[in-house]
């Protein structure tokens, strides 16, 4: 099943000049395409309307702080089941309990600065395309 997925490549992986690395990866994957990619410094409406689950949580004030402090590249990835794939790709949220192979399990130890957002859901994955692309068909 084909799907269209966001994924947001966070300050920390634009600011260790791990861009490359981590698009390879993605492009390595068969029959995934990169369909529309764009480096962008996120404002506060847009942060607040992708992470908005998570108002209130000790960590969002943080998050977006963080999130905030570089540019990010914002990427739409479609292909076979993309959405499922790419957050195998990435691993779990917390990189050190991410395995060796995973992006976050090769590049990561902090929650917070974990390299790289993918939409965990296809209704996410339609709500968020929406905000950061969308003039998408
Ligand atoms: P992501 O899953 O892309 O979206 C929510 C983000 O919040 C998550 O990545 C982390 O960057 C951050 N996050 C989630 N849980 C924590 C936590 N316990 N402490 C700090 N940051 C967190």
């Amino acid at each position: 099943m084909s799907q269209r997925t966001l994924v947001l490549l966070k300050p920390d992986t634009v600011r260790r000049g791990l861009i490359g690395e981590v698009i390879g990866r993605i492009e390595r994957k068969a029959g995934w395409t990169i369909s529309a990619l764009e480096l962008r410094s996120l404002d506060q409406e847009t942060l607040e309307s992708h992470y908005g689950e998570h108002k209130g949580k000790p960590f969002y004030e943080p998050l977006v702080a963080f999130m905030s402090s570089g540019p990010v590249v914002a990427l739409v990835v479609e292909g076979e089941r993309v959405i499922e794939g790419m957050r195998q790709l990435a691993g779990p949220t917390d990189p050190i309990a991410a395995a060796p192979g995973s992006i976050r399990g090769d590049f990561g130890t902090i929650v917070r600065e974990n390299l790289l957002h993918a939409s965990d859901s296809e209704e996410s994955a339609a709500r968020e395309l929406k905000i950061f692309f969308p003039g998408l068909a």
